[in-house]
């Protein structure tokens, strides 16, 4: 029986190993990590992450041929194959702070695969790291091998959350990078076995390490760039009167462009897109290539702009403050579907409208309160190191009350911002919400997802991204 351990129990180790244990039940996989209330939480019924279908995959594997477990050396030791899915943060100091990624715990945790092994192992790069961290990865575990073989494959990982068990079962493909030595030909034929259990051969790609490592990286940089692109394109529409919806669609009917991914919205999100492209700028920079350094990093800069461009409209459309107003925030999970809120635009709008002191009452059906108050509280990049190591706050944010219903929420508020596509909103009683709030009542889509005729023939003033705007907006002074 072929033995999997998998480091890293996180939104890509829990998912992506309790679809390999389903898919193949020869094979026994332990994920393992070093955060206890993780770990307890994967063995309860309550998971640490909320994605559509999950507890169907681990409820029919746990307990069979997937465990999770906090004895990460002794799994370690066992395995044939060692997976590592840690956190790989944007450093925050020293050289290349605020871009470079930190590689403080894949490299403890290469340390720890190197001290317990005492058989050869294939150990596979699942977390996004920089292009060449295989090659520092191998000379880590070759100087501390005591005789021990280890094959280092990059087998980046591009499940999408809130999809993530339909992307695993049907993936648009595996990419598994080895070197090319008849060694490194085996062990990449050995995780290809793996894969092939439900994943068609030509879906599956072999390339060298480096590619593998950087494919990772260039797909969220063009995924990322596609939405700043078309966001660039929604601050030109509500300057001249086009509809970025109309324009998206006629554009994305080019089928050397394709429709997808070109839906305007407050900005992008999510754990991955900013962090590889500082990464990627990083990586260029290093190789004295500025320009394309450049070019990179202005898809994160219209990113920042549209989410101070939406602060900025909402602040400006209501008379220029909202100091003391109560505003209602709808969703704070950078997407539908996940609870995931790692550099959700959320946490810029709302930070930007506490700056302008506006009073927030927040509802998101998967985010708790205290998850929320920490990422008000947290200092950019510290997210993202495990939760036992991240700094407590201090201080819980005062203006802020987090409820669990949108009705509550826009109870006498004076605006509503919609900041996660989630369906719900699609369907609330928006007329209810009308009656309760205080006039003028404004509504701020920062997804387009509400029917903009309807609100506004109930009484709601509305502005969507890159709509034509209302004519109480058009009045009101124009917004950097
Ligand atoms: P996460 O933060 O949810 O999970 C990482 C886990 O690793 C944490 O539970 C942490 O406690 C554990 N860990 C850290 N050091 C450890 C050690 N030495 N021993 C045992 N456990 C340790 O992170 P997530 O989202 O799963 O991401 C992991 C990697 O995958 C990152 O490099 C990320 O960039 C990449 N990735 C993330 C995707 C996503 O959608 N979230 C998609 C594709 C790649």
């Amino acid at each position: 029986m072929v033995k999997i351990c998998c480091i890293g129990a996180g939104y890509v180790g829990g998912p992506t190993m309790a679809v390999i244990a389903l898919k193949c039940p020869s094979v026994e996989v332990a994920v393992v990590d070093i955060s206890v209330p993780r770990i307890t939480a994967w063995n309860s019924d309550q998971l640490p992450i909320y994605e559509p279908g999950l507890d169907d995959v681990v409820k029919k594997c746990r307990g069979k041929n997937l465990f999770f477990s906090t004895d990460v050396e002794k799994h370690v030791a066992e395995a044939d194959i060692v997976f590592v899915s840690v956190n790989t943060p944007t450093k925050t100091r020293g050289l290349g702070a605020g871009k470079a990624a930190d590689l403080t715990y894949w490299e403890s945790a290469a340390r720890m695969i190197a001290d317990v092994s005492k058989s050869n192992k294939i150990v596979v790069e699942k977390s996004t790291v920089p292009v060449k961290t295989a090659e520092a990865i191998e000379k880590i575990l070759t100087h501390n091998s005591k005789g021990i073989s280890f094959q280092i494959l990059s087998n980046p990982e591009f499940l999408a959350e809130g999809t993530a068990i339909e992307d695993l079962f049907k993936p648009d493909r595996v990419l598994i990078g080895g070197r090319e030595t008849p060694e490194g030909q085996k062990a990449i034929k050995a995780l290809k076995d793996v894969y092939a259990q439900w994943v068609p051969e030509d879906r599956i790609i072999t390339t060298n390490l480096w590619s593998a490592e950087l494919s990772k990286l260039a797909a969220n940089a063009f995924l990322a760039q596609r939405i700043s692109s078309v966001n660039a394109m929604s601050a030109l529409c509500e300057a001249t009167g086009a509809n970025v919806s109309q324009v998206a669609y006629a554009v994305g009917t080019d089928t050397r462009i394709g429709p997808k991914f070109l839906n305007a919205s407050v900005g992008f999100g999510g754990s991955c897109f900013q962090k590889d492209i500082l990464n990627l700028v990083y990586i260029c920079e290093c190789n004295g290539l500025p320009e394309v350094a450049e070019y990179w990093k202005q898809v994160i800069k219209i990113n920042d702009y549209q989410k101070s461009r939406f602060v900025n409209r909402v602040v400006a459309s209501m008379f220029n403050t909202v100091s003391g107003k109560k505003v209602a925030i709808l969703g704070f999970a950078f997407k539908k579907d996940t609870g995931d809120t790692r550099e959700t635009p959320a946490i810029d709008v709302c930070k930007g409208l506490l700056g302008d002191k506006g009073r927030l009452s927040i509802y998101d059906p998967q985010v708790t309160e205290d998850q929320i108050q920490r990422d008000l509280s947290m200092n950019k990049f510290d997210w993202d190191h495990p939760l036992h190591l991240q700094p407590m706050s201090p201080t819980t944010v005062k203006q802020v009350s987090v409820v669990w219903d949108a009705y509550e929420a826009t109870k006498d508020a004076h605006a509503v911002c919609i900041l996660t596509e989630w369906d719900e909103f699609k369907t609330l009683d928006y007329q209810r919400i009308y009656d309760n709030m205080q006039k003028p009542a404004f509504i701020f889509d920062g997804r387009n997802i509400v029917n903009v005729d309807k609100l506004r023939e109930i009484g709601f003033i509305v502005f969507s991204i890159g709509k034509p705007l209302d004519a109480w907006l058009k009045d009101m002074p124009a917004v950097a």
